[in-house]
């Protein structure tokens, strides 16, 4: 436990992250850099909710790995080669006063700043135009960020972008560059710090995880499991879910985004959860599925150890060299041959198929893998190649509506050099350590 006087660190909720990280995480940016360039970070937008509310704050990923500052408002300018010596790495901070700090409470002061992020020269927001004049004044390429995630098509635009706009407006004869694809290329790779970082994440989801397995039992509602599972979180320190948990009993858990929550757990019927705490930012992300009365029926453990046994199987591909692609195709075609087995259909069946609309996809339509990290769907293609620091998911899983069942089963893999290290090796997995927790 640190003591908030002493070493002027802002946020109590996680123990401190040492600076560090936050500046070889900017130093290995600019490396990557073109010559006769800076780059601005902005913070991510406090999202209005309604009336005068906001959604609680979430700092921008990438902003947060280049300064570990959580305030909104905040920008980050980096310019190595500025012959300014004080603007080369500068902050710019709002500014508290009196009122603020009675209606919103403490925000950061230089000092906590410096001493958070490890960069020297903390100023105040009002200084930011003329600042950023004149090094525009010195450069003739600037670096601006935005999220680049394929498949998100948000309607609101990003401060980054909205902002980035208005720079370009203002400072049209300079040429303008992506530092998603440098920061991306970083992120992918996790130091020791972050694989720390989501070990914890993972510890918390763990014990969030036994928790739920002595509490399930027939006529506890899914919000009732999801409030022990947030329990279990905040009382660990998580700033909270990584993502909206998913809690689905019986035929919901064929509705593969379903985070209502809000059905009644009936004897019988298995419980599929996804969720993963989020510590310091960094998520872990998890699925499970249990049965609600303590026991799988033998159909419930049939299907439970197909995709339990397809997940051992496909996790053997996480090394060096692999990519998400190949993981995906060899999932598919070991869950079609289970699902033959399980006789969800026949072997001539698949031979007649129409080969762009598979069988399979009927019962298993998601892929096995994705990156994460910071985001739960961190940044990371499905064709690049595995590299030692990478950290993936691995989750096959069946989907059966007219049996009332969905099944998930989700474990974190560490890529190294050798074997491929499972974050969640130590969660209950196996249909008898579930029902052995659920009964005692
Ligand atoms: N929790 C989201 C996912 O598993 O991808
Ligand atoms: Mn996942
Ligand atoms: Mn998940």
């Amino acid at each position: 436990m640190i003591i908030y006087n002493k070493f002027k660190y802002f946020k109590m909720r996680y123990q401190p992250i040492s600076n560090r990280f936050f500046r070889s995480n900017r130093e290995n940016f600019t490396k990557q850099m073109n010559e006769n360039s800076f780059a601005v970070f902005y913070s991510n937008d406090q999202c209005p909710r309604n009336g005068d509310q906001y959604h609680p704050f979430r700092q921008n990923s990438d902003f947060f790995y280049l300064t570990g500052i959580e305030q909104e408002k905040s920008i980050l300018l980096l310019a190595p080669a500025c012959p300014n010596k004080k603007l080369q790495e500068a902050l710019f901070l709002l500014k508290t006063n009196e009122i603020l700090e009675i209606w919103e409470g403490h925000k950061y002061t230089k000092e906590e700043a410096r001493s958070t992020s490890g960069i020297k020269d903390i100023y105040w927001l009002e200084d930011f135009e003329a600042s950023l004049k004149e090094v525009m004044s010195y450069f003739d390429n600037v670096y601006l960020n935005s999220n680049e995630y394929i498949k998100f098509f948000p309607d609101v635009e990003a401060r980054e972008i909205r902002l980035g706009n208005t720079l370009q407006l203002l400072y049209p004869l300079h040429k303008y560059h992506r530092a998603a694809p440098l920061l991306s290329r970083q992120r992918l790779i996790k130091s020791q710090q972050e694989i720390d970082l989501i070990k914890e994440a993972c510890a918390i989801t763990n014990k969030a995880f036994r928790s739920v397995l002595s509490f399930t039992k027939p006529g506890v509602w899914e919000f009732e499991v999801e409030a022990e599972i947030s329990y279990e979180f905040t009382r660990n320190r998580a700033g909270g879910h990584g993502y909206a948990p998913i809690v689905a009993s019986g035929k919901s858990a064929c509705v593969l985004h379903y985070t209502e929550n809000d059905k009644v757990c009936r004897a019988g019927d298995l419980l599929l959860m996804d969720f993963g705490a989020e510590y310091a930012n960094y998520t872990a992300d998890l699925s499970r599925t249990i049965p609600v009365s303590g026991k799988f029926s033998p159909r419930q453990k049939e299907l439970y150890n197909a995709v339990l046994m397809v997940m051992k199987e496909v996790k053997k591909l996480y090394i060096p060299g692999n990519t998400i692609n190949e993981i995906n195709e060899k999932t598919n075609e070991l869950m079609e041959k289970e699902m033959i087995r399980l006789e969800l259909f026949s072997k001539e069946e698949v031979m007649e198929q129409d080969k762009n609309s598979p069988l399979f996809k009927k019962f298993f339509m998601h892929g096995t893998s994705h990156f994460m990290g910071l985001d739960v769907h961190d940044v990371g293609a499905k064709h690049q190649p595995l590299k030692s620091g990478m950290i993936l998911t691995c989750e096959p899983g069946i989907y059966i509506p007219e049996e009332n069942t969905g099944i998930r089963i989700e474990n974190d893999i560490l890529i190294t050099d050798g074997e491929p290290t499972d974050l969640m090796a130590d969660f209950p997995i196996e249909v008898e350590d579930i029902e052995l927790l659920m009964n005692r």
